[in-house]
């Protein structure tokens, strides 16, 4: 969702506005503004469309100052326009707020204030927050906030200043992410960690219920009451180095590349002297009796592979359900059901109340996450990291691979605890997985064949994807990626469904992606194929190097290389990241910033 950046400190606040900013943009991208205080007055900035151009703006007016707020939007309330772009404020613009959320009663508290008197520009929720601090606004402006508090409902991490305290920030967060940075020359409140790349990797994460009342030499947490709480700093692991292109024409691309890399640096980690080593209590697993996994969209697929596999691994039940669906839904959840909840960001909002919503029910609670002290990361009893780096393109790819490869550790990891495999399938296994990262590499060479496919396909108005068992998922996965970038309509079906109903859609000028690997479904794959065929349909086969069968029934054969089944959903991945992406180029979409989405969906 938006991204919030708020700055006092020593530095000129402008630069470091924009290039936060420009970090955060992949959180939504509608458009940006900022505001600096200068000479005692605010001075604003603001307009729909990207960071780049409100760049563009900004060379031509002078601003400086030591404390400002900037904000990147993703439109909830009201049209993508200037007056709707943050910053907000109140009626004698003395107040500033930037938000990222919903406030949910915004327009009952609109009208009380209209009725007082107060004159609102925007169609927002957000300006609320500037007219009902000026209502409250007698004393200090942290009491003030902390009196709207009391009156706001919904989702919100937002930060707002006064020309009247011109050396304070006051933040406040409830179910959307905060984090202060604690820098050498000054304070930072930001959305996420990336925004505090080359500033800071000392930072404070601030919880729900959070006030943070920050100012040039120094900064105090309050609660919503306004009594003091305590707070430790933490140390930014994560390695930024990868945050830029590295010569790649988008992140994505770069991050498609990275993907041997990262189960390279997964095997590192969690794999010791042909042991399975997650770092986590394995009682935990021991003692499951079910699996409860939850995420959404791409964290969602990875979910759904790893129930075929675990079940067949570990012989212990899994569901697996979208965090929308489970968190409205009246789940019954078993003792020593454990909990599972996927996530690359951490702060995806269902996924996020999902796991409360466990927790409450006293069920234990697993986490697998990629960014390194999110909020699901801290909430879950157990946290495992899929050390995918920062993962900037909107559309997921190597935090996919990564929770894929994590989920396959440990559905093995369960399997040898409950003894449900033998240790000789256990060992090889273990010893194969570890090629996955040179296999992933000869998935990569496929690139300027797919290029080729894709040229010949980028037109068509729909696509199907099909698989059978646990590459079926994938195929769900490799229609989400096509939609999400090229915005052509596309799903993906199980092929044995395919003959109720789908086939309906079949004829030449629609492409079939079908993904077929060795084992047990893969004969009956090849038949969903032929009725394909038999209907014209233009068959895309991603299929095992070798098998000659299939191959002459593909119209475009993309070959993988030949591994087992349960492998095999490590390696599917990439020629369908590499077609999706292909065809988007061959569109002229945004690639990494695809229209209406953003990469951490913290609204509900
Ligand atoms: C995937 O490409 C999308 N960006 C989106 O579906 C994403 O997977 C979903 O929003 C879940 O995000 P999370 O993993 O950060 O929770």
């Amino acid at each position: 969702m938006c991204g919030i950046i708020g700055y006092v400190g020593n530095k000129s606040a402008l630069p470091v506005l924009q290039r936060a900013l420009k970090r955060l943009e992949y959180r939504g991208y509608d458009s940006a503004g900022v505001a600096i205080l200068q000479d005692g007055r605010f001075k604003v900035v603001k307009q729909p469309g990207k960071v780049e151009k409100l760049n563009v703006l900004l060379e031509s007016i002078p601003m400086h100052g030591k404390l400002g707020l900037g904000h990147t939007r993703w439109a909830t309330h009201g049209v993508v326009s200037e007056v709707n772009a943050h910053p907000h404020w109140d009626c004698k613009q003395e107040i500033m707020v930037v938000h990222n959320g919903i406030i949910e009663n915004y327009k009952h508290l609109r009208k009380e204030l209209e009725d007082k008197g107060h004159k609102f520009l925007s169609q927002t929720d957000t300006e609320i927050i500037a007219h009902l601090v000026e209502e409250y606004y007698t004393h200090t402006l942290e009491e003030a906030v902390i009196k709207v508090l009391s009156k706001i409902k919904g989702t919100y991490a937002f930060v707002v200043a006064s020309q009247r305290e011109p050396e304070k920030l006051v933040g406040a967060r409830l179910l959307s992410p905060l984090i202060l940075g604690l820098g050498e020359n000054g304070y930072y409140l930001v959305s996420d960690v990336t925004a505090l790349l080359n500033e800071t990797r000392l930072v404070v994460y601030l919880d729900d219920g959070d006030v943070v009342v920050v100012k040039k030499d120094g900064f105090q947490i309050l609660d919503f009451k306004g009594q003091p709480r305590r707070k430790t700093s933490s140390k930014i692991q994560w390695d930024f180095s990868t945050r830029d292109k590295a010569g790649y024409p988008h992140f994505m691309l770069k991050e498609i590349y990275e993907q041997p890399e990262v189960v390279k640096r997964n095997i590192t980690k969690y794999i010791r002297a042909e042991e399975i080593s997650l770092s986590i209590d394995e009682n935990i697993l021991r003692e499951a009796k079910h699996l409860w996994i939850v995420a959404c969209g791409t964290a969602y697929h990875a979910g759904l592979v790893s129930e075929y596999l675990i079940e067949r691994w570990a012989k212990i039940p899994v569901t697996v359900d979208t965090s929308s669906e489970f968190r409205y839904r009246d789940v019954v959840l078993e003792e020593n059901t454990l909990f599972i909840c996927i996530s690359q960001s951490g702060e995806t909002a269902d996924t996020l109340a999902a796991l409360r919503l466990a927790r409450k029910m006293g069920i234990r609670t697993l986490a697998v996450v990629n960014v390194e002290g999110s909020t699901i990361a801290r909430e879950a009893d157990t946290v495992i990291y899929t050390n995918a780096g920062p993962e900037i393109g909107v559309a997921s790819t190597k935090a996919y691979i990564a929770q894929l490869f994590i989920l396959q550790l440990l559905g093995l990891k369960l399997a040898q605890l409950k003894n449900t495999i033998d240790i000789g399938f256990y060992k090889s296994y273990l010893t194969e997985i570890q090629m996955i990262p040179l296999y992933l590499e000869s998935c990569l060479a496929n690139a300027s064949q797919i290029q080729k496919i894709a040229d010949e396909v980028y037109n068509a108005h729909n696509f199907l994807y099909l698989a059978r068992g646990m590459n079926f998922p994938n195929a769900l996965e490799g229609a989400l990626k096509l939609k999400e970038i090229s915005y052509i309509h596309a799903e993906g079906y199980p092929g044995g469904e395919m003959k109720h109903g789908p086939i309906a859609l079949i004829e030449d000028s629609l492409p079939v992606v079908a993904i077929l690997s060795q084992g047990r479904v893969r004969d009956k794959m090849l038949s969903n194929l032929l009725e394909v065929k038999a209907r014209h349909g233009k068959v895309i086969g991603i299929f095992p190097a070798g098998d000659q069968e299939v191959k002459e029934v593909c119209d475009y054969s993309i070959e993988i290389p030949a591994v087992r089944e349960e492998l095999s959903t490590l390696l599917v991945p990439i020629p369908l990241q590499l077609l999706a992406y292909y065809v988007a180029v061959n569109r002229k979409c945004d690639i990494d910033q695809p229209r209406n989405l953003a990469k951490s969906v913290t609204v509900e």
